[in-house]
């Protein structure tokens, strides 16, 4: 079983997909073992409802201490999943190879601080990008930059705005996260 820290921001749509594909038995090897959240959001509440062991950490410079402390010690993967924080060095070191992000875009464009949300697909409108997309990738000390794990694209249409395409990413990202989590536990198998 993979032990797995879900942590969220926001809405928490991605953490209630992944939910239901771990009930239905579409990601056998997966157990959702804890939820943080940086904030009172809705994923805190979900999670709570659903009966996940919930944990909600202070914004600011003691986040990624106070994160390791609450991270159950067995965890084997940590999914940012519309985590809004940004890891330190020290907590990416310790956890290498253990935390993953899903990103609004094709990264490795739109990456980096303050490209999140509804300002990522903003940009890209104004780049008059023809397709967009979203990324899961793990995470290293550099913000958006570590490796792909997968990602999954969608056309542009000429009468997009930036809350229509983040309403079509939102949906791939769903599937592309459970895609994406089964290429790791294969990777996780193999070391
Ligand atoms: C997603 O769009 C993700 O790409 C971004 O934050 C959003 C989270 O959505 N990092 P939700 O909270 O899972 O509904």
């Amino acid at each position: 079983m993979i032990k797995t820290a879900v942590l969220v921001s926001g809405k928490g749509s991605n953490l209630l997909h992944l939910f239901d594909a771990v009930q239905k038995g579409r990601l056998s090897f997966l157990e959702i073992s804890q939820v943080v959240a940086d904030r009172d959001c809705k994923g805190l509440m979900h999670a709570m409802e659903k009966g996940i062991p919930s944990f909600r950490i202070d914004r600011g410079a003691g986040l990624c201490k106070e994160l390791d402390g609450i991270l159950y010690k067995n965890i084997d993967l940590i999914v940012m999943a519309g985590f809004l924080s940004i890891l330190d060095r020290d907590f990416c070191r310790k956890w290498a190879g253990k935390i993953i992000n899903l990103h609004p875009s094709l990264l490795p464009k739109y990456a980096g601080k303050g490209m999140y949300g509804i300002r990522v697909h903003r940009a890209v409108l104004e780049n008059k990008e023809t397709q967009s997309g979203a990324t899961v990738h793990y995470v290293i000390p550099k913000v958006d930059a570590g490796e792909i794990i997968l990602q999954k694209t969608c056309a542009i249409d000429p009468q997009e705005t930036p809350e229509s395409l983040a309403k079509k990413i939102q949906s791939l990202e769903h599937e592309l996260l459970i895609e994406a989590l089964t290429r790791v536990s294969l990777n996780k198998k193999g070391t």
